[in-house]
Order: C-alpha cells, then structure tokens, then sequence
C-alpha cells in the first residue's frame, strides 16, 4: 500500500486516479470510520461495508437505481431530442432515420419496469442456455491461445481476456465476426461515458457511436424478429410478458446498449486480475493445474478481489438512515463493492488470496437482489472455461522483469487492468 497508514479520510479524493489505482487503504479507512461518508467535496454518500451495501441493496424503494438522469451531462439527452419523430412501423422494422431515445431498462429502472424487463431477458440468459454454450466459449480459448502459446510472452488482455467475452456475446447478439471492431469501438464508447471522467468532447462522440450502435442493432433486432435463430437476442426480441406485449425496438435497443456495458469490460477485467493473482502465486496455479475442480471457488475468489465493477450509484428517494447517518432525498449513493468485499468482518484476512477460502462467494461482485447480474452464470462459466485452458497449456507464469508497473483505466465505476504482460513456459 502507497497511503501513509496516518493520511485522514477527508485528505483523499475519490475521482483521484492516483485513489483508484491503489485504493485498498482508503477502503479500510472508509469501513472503520465511516461506513456510510458523506464525502466533502462531492456531497455522495459511500456505504463501504458488507452489510451495510446488503440493507441498501435490498431497500429498493429507497436506493433507487434510477440514477440515469442524473448522472447525464447537463445536455446530455441533446443529441436525442428529434428522436421520436419517425414512423413507428419503420422503427419496428428496422430503419432509423434519427436515433432513438434511451429507455431506463434494467439496471437504471425500478419495479414494475425493471422485473418485467428481466422476466423477458431473464430467459434468454437461463442456466440452460449458458451451459450450451460451453463448447464454444472452450473452442474460442483454445484458438486464442493457439495464437500466441509458442511466443513464451503474451499481453494477456488484448491477446485473450478482451476477445473472449466480446467474441460470446457479439456472436449470441447476431454480430458477425468481420464487425468485431465496430462491436468493440461501441462497447469502449459507452463504458467511457459510464466512467464518470469523459470529457465534453468524449460525451459528443459517445452520442454518435449510440447512433452509429442503434442503426446496425436495429436491423438485426428486425430481423431476429422474422426468422429466429438459436441464440440469446432472438430470444430477448421474442420473448412476451404476462400480458402478451414483448420489447419494442427502443427497449430492445436500450437493453442491448447495457449487455455491451456490463459484459464486456467486467469479463475482461476479471480474467486480467485472476492472471495476474496468479502470476504472483505460483504455487496456487501448480494446485489448479493438477485439479482443475479447485477452479469454481479460485474463480469466485478471483471476482471478491477484484471486483471489477467497483462501485455502483442509487439515488435516495426520501430522506432516511443507514448505518446512523441521515441521507436525505435525492442524495446520489455509492455503493463500494470493492470495498464490501474487503470487509474484515466477513472475510478473514481480506486482502489474501485464497483459492480455497470457504466463503469467498458471498463476494458482492455481481450485486445482490433483484438487480444481481443477468450475466452471472455467462461471465462464471466464461472465467472458469478460460482458467481451464490457460491452465492445461501454460505451466508457469510470470509478469516479467522488464514491465512497466501495471495501471488500471481510471473509472469511477469500472476498474479493470489497461494491461497485462506475461511471459510463461507452455506444456
Ligand atoms: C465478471 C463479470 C461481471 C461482473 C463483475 C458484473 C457485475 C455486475 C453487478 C455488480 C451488477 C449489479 C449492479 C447493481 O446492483 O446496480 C450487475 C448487473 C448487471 N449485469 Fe453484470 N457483471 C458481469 C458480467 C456481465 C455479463 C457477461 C452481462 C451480460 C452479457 C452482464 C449484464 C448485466 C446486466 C444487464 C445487469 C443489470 C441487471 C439489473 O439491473 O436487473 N453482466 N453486474
């Protein structure tokens, strides 16, 4: 740890990227002093423990996650105030002439809204379909490492830990393999956008790559609709709710914005981190490699530590109290999973790692409650299919010598490694 143990609370800045690279002291301080901070500079409050981030979560009434709104630029919807104007048949149909207005879909709505958009995409992410994807996700880890396993050196997230999660889900939303970049350019847009940090000028061109998204998710949308295929988006556009009414083209579209956002990024992160642990402790990659069904639980280890989504907004709907402290109505909260999943309280001796720790999936890394990650299942099987491969090809691991310090991507939300050069000796 960088912080001097005596650096008081109100001395760090939460934006600071210096903070969010090496953030582990500032955490502990949080979850000893403060549990529920109201920060000084900001005005947010930030709930750091375990059981605190558990009684907001589950108080959705009061944290909302409808924060979407406040969160925009003051102009933020600008780009979208002619949208609406187009023939409704020829949206549904698939061609945009201006870009639709984002709906509030699942992770910025509440109930009713947000259960009914989960009980129509819920089904297409069920258990069932994730496990048939096995094989595949297993085929694109073995071409991926094909591709660099007589090098002796990789740099792991562009070589692997990207492609992957984006290669499985632009194939199961209907993207070909030729348009992978343009797939990848509007995933980093929006994940920018999210981040808290992008410049005026970065929030103009996330506008337009919406559009650019919008206009080609638009026809596949369509097209799903009239021929239905064996994955997850014709599932998604064909599903109905109770009441017979199934998404249309601008919840469709919505819904698809967020899967990008959510899936991608996290995955990839996840798989940096879990390398990188084990570059450090080599003797838990030897135990992995001799028995491979340690991996579920070094996985659910992996995810406690590193947390990759590291933070999430509510939004206070009235004036209460948590952990002691009064949040008045329309405060903007932060619930710090990284930090959540650090707490001493709950996990012994938090900051190891330790593939056999009994309790490591109570993590909080995918949520809790009714907005626990649609993805769960898919980014697990995706962690444990990669850790498998790498594993059975790769005998021992290293960050080498001569690398630059490694650095996460300054976000407020997402924390993820920008890079991640290993060198090994294969089987
Ligand atoms: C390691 C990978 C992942 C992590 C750590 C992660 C983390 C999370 C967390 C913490 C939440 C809850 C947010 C909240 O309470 O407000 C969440 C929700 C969500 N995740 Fe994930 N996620 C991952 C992968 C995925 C994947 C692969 C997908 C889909 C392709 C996905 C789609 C979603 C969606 C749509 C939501 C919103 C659900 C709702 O609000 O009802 N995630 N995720």
């Amino acid at each position: 740890m960088t912080a001097a143990s005596d650096r008081p609370l109100d001395s760090y800045n939460a934006f600071d990227p210096a903070v969010q690279e090496n953030p582990w002291h500032y955490y502990a301080l949080l979850r000893q002093e403060a549990p529920v901070y109201k920060d000084p500079t900001t005005g947010l409050f930030m709930v750091s423990t375990h059981g605190l981030v558990m009684d907001a979560i589950k108080n959705w009434e009061v944290f909302s996650n409808r924060f979407a709104a406040a969160m925009a630029p003051p102009d933020g919807q600008s780009a979208f105030t002619g949208a609406g104007g187009d023939d409704a048949a020829e949206v549904e149909s698939g061609l945009l002439a201006r870009p639709l207005m984002p709906v509030d879909t699942m992770l910025t709505a509440d109930p009713p809204a947000q259960k009914r958009y989960r009980s129509l995409v819920d089904k297409a992410f069920r258990l069932s379909r994730v496990r048939s994807l096995a094989p595949r996700i297993h085929e694109l880890c073995t071409n991926l490492i094909d591709a660099f396993i007589d090098e002796g050196r990789v740099e792991l997230r562009s070589a692997f830990a990207v492609p992957l999660p984006l290669s499985v889900i632009a194939e199961q939303l209907g993207v070909p393999a030729q348009d992978l970049p343009d797939f990848k350019k509007w995933s980093d847009g929006f994940v920018a956008q999210l981040g808290g940090m992008a410049s005026p000028e970065e929030q103009e061109r996330a506008k337009a790559l919406i559009f650019e998204f919008q206009r080609y998710f638009a026809k596949i949308v369509a097209s799903r609709r009239a021929r239905p295929q064996d994955d997850i988006i014709s599932d998604m556009v064909n599903a109905a709710d109770e009441r017979g009414i199934p998404l249309d083209m601008a919840e469709s579209l919505s819904i698809l914005q967020q899967l990008l956002v959510a899936g991608n990024e996290t995955t990839a992160s996840t798989i940096c981190e879990g390398a990188r642990l084990f570059a450090e402790h080599p003797e838990a990659w030897a135990r992995i490699r001799q028995d491979p069904t340690l991996i579920p639980n070094a996985v659910e280890e992996i995810l406690r530590l590193a947390t990759p989504t590291a933070n999430m907004w509510r939004i206070a709907t009235e004036t209460t109290s948590l952990g002691g402290v009064e949040i008045p109505k329309g405060s903007m909260v932060m619930l710090r999973f990284a930090a959540a999943n650090r707490d001493e309280g709950v996990f012994e001796d938090p900051d190891r790692f330790d593939i056999d720790r009994k309790n490591a999936n109570e993590h909080v890394a995918f949520g809790y409650g009714i907005h626990f990650c649609l993805g769960a299942q898919l980014a697990r099987a995706e962690l444990v299919k990669s850790l498998e491969a790498l594993s059975r090809r790769i005998v021992t691991l290293r960050i080498p010598a001569d690398a630059a310090p490694l650095e996460h991507t300054p976000n407020i939300l997402l924390r993820g490694l920008k890079s991640l050069p290993l060198e090994f000796e294969r089987a």
